[in-house]
């Protein structure tokens, strides 16, 4: 598939640099030099953030999450959408209070669904670092990464693929109005890794069975 990235930074670089060789991929950014660069590396195509909303099937939106709008402004506003699969992998988190940032009670998803109607909208590859991303392999203590996601029902299948694309398992929690708790869950996430602690401790869920294949 086609696939255009809002974004040249570090998520959008890891994710890229996994899809590209499986699809077509045209990364962006306010810089082109940087977004050229980036592209160079991995084997993917760049152009403004125009060019890579009309270029992708699906779009994915790696700005930081406080430029999501103003990307996808700069990609030519929600008309430039219609008819697209959109991934939403930004955390409204605050990094001083490890609050999600959105005082509506709704996750920055449902906001760019709202924003969007006539696209088809998910939330996924959030709740990982983008080391995590990177990593060739995706088995940790002998289990594949499982990866949470919400989504439509229009863009259901397409992210599942997408993220066995990247090497994980994709488990969807359930249309977007669970997208709320991924957002709440990378907040916890992220307060461990500012802390410098491992968020598996927590959240490595221990099975007996697991043990045998150490
Ligand atoms: N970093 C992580 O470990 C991680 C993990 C999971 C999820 N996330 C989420 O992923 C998102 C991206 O994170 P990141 O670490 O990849 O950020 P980043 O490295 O700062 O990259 C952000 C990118 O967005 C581009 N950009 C910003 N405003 C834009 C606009 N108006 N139009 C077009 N492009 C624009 C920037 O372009 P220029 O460089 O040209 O300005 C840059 O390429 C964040 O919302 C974050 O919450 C991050």
């Amino acid at each position: 598939m086609k696939i255009g990235i809002i974004g040249s930074g570090g998520m959008a670089k890891a994710l890229a640099g996994k899809w590209t060789g499986k699809h077509e991929v045209m990364l962006s950014g306010r810089n082109p030099d940087k977004a050229n660069a980036v592209a160079a590396e991995i084997g993917a195509r760049a152009g403004s953030a125009e060019e890579a909303a009309a270029f992708g099937d699906v779009v994915v939106l790696a700005t930081r999450w406080e430029d999501t709008f103003s990307g996808i402004e700069s990609a030519g506003g929600p008309s430039a959408f219609a008819g697209k699969i959109v991934i939403d992998i930004n955390n409204p988190v605050s990094i001083e209070t490890f609050l999600t940032t959105r005082d509506d009670g709704r996750s920055l998803t449902q906001a760019i669904s709202d924003h969007l109607p006539d696209a088809h909208v998910g939330k996924a590859f959030n709740m990982a670092q983008v080391a995590v991303w990177e990593d060739d392999d995706m088995t940790y203590d002998g289990r594949q990464m499982v990866t949470l996601y919400t989504a439509d029902a229009g863009a259901d299948e397409t992210i599942a693929q997408l993220i066995r694309d990247v090497g994980a398992d994709p488990l969807r929690l359930g249309g977007n109005e669970h997208a709320y708790q991924l957002e709440a869950a990378a907040a916890i996430v992220i307060k461990f890794l500012f802390a410098g602690r491992d968020p598996q401790t927590i959240f490595n869920f221990i099975q007996p069975e697991v043990r045998a294949v150490r």
